[in-house]
């Protein structure tokens, strides 16, 4: 199990700097849901968000559910998405995916996002099985590194180009250090999870969640300092090597012809694809 997510450094990081979803892809999972177990003009009574974070989609399901419960097995993560809470209908409590703390048949919706590639899933899904509801769904969604358009570069085909010069560069740089098996996950965009599924009815949409966002060039290298691989590679790293974001943040501003500029000026449309994979119809265990 992953536990770079216990640094109070980087779930202070994660906190600013991680994106929610998009308003399609809470649309797309709720009208799953709906189908399979309609609850017209009420609300459906358990949300469980697996590896919650500090909270970043518990909070965009507390429209539809009576109660909802966010796990993780980070303390720090817990502890600030505690702190953000608004609602009086979520719950924040440590946990791991391997052993929910809900009972059998009780939960309507188990989600997770960004995470489940980091699970044993063979056990998350046994345990996924044993708290849903007969009518109870499954939703696990990620995102791909999200592409960067440099709106900051005033001449459109010149932006044009350095957009795919620099998503390129992006993507490469939150790889490069990322673990084999996880990029095998996210690069198939959840495919091979799909297989292992345990329900009947299994549903894979890869094209039209997309979250776009308007960020400044501090929030990109945020974003990229919240990554778990960043951490890894900047404890690994010899005193003669640069900080990985830092680099970064030259070599961009460099291609955009922006040294001169604040990075709080800077501005870059960030595309996020998400993806998304959902299962109802428990097969027996
Ligand atoms: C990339 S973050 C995703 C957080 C949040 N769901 C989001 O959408 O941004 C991955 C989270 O998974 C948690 N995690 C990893 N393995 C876990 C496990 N086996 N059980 C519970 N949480 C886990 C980490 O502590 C971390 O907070």
């Amino acid at each position: 199990m992953i536990r770079v997510y216990e640094r109070k450094l980087i779930t202070e990081l994660y906190a600013r700097h991680r994106p929610a979803y998009s308003a399609q892809l809470i649309k797309s999972i709720m009208g799953f849901c709906n189908r399979n177990n309609p609850q017209i003009g009420k609300q459906h009574d358990l949300l469980l968000d697996v590896a919650c974070g500090s909270g970043q989609a518990t909070r965009q399901f507390a429209p539809y559910f009576k109660r909802l419960l966010g796990v993780d097995v980070s303390s720090n993560q817990i502890r600030l998405a505690k702190h953000h809470n608004t609602h009086d209908n979520i719950f924040y409590e440590e946990g791991c995916a391997e052993s929910l703390p809900e009972q059998d048949n009780s939960v309507d919706l188990v989600v997770s996002a960004t995470a489940c590639h980091r699970f044993q899933l063979d056990v998350f899904f046994s345990e996924v099985l044993r708290v849903l509801k007969l009518r109870g769904c499954l939703a696990l969604f990620a995102y791909q590194p999200p592409s960067l358009n440099p709106i900051c570069v005033s001449n459109h085909s010149v932006r044009e180009s350095l957009a795919k010069e620099s998503s390129d560069l992006f993507y490469e740089f939150c790889q490069v250090k990322t673990d084999a098996v996880t990029n095998h996950h996210i690069d198939s965009k959840y495919a091979d999870i799909v297989e292992m599924l345990p329900f009947k009815v299994k549903v894979h949409i890869t094209e039209n969640l997309n979250h776009t966002l308007e960020w400044k060039l501090d929030d990109v290298i945020g974003y990229y300092k919240s990554l778990a691989a960043y951490h890894e590679s900047m404890r690994l790293k010899s005193a003669k090597e640069n900080d990985f974001a830092e680099t970064l943040r030259t070599t961009l501003k460099k291609s955009w012809g922006v040294m001169n500029k604040a990075d709080k000026d800077v501005s870059v449309i960030v595309d996020f694809p998400i993806f998304l994979v959902m299962g109802s119809g428990k097969k027996s265990q």
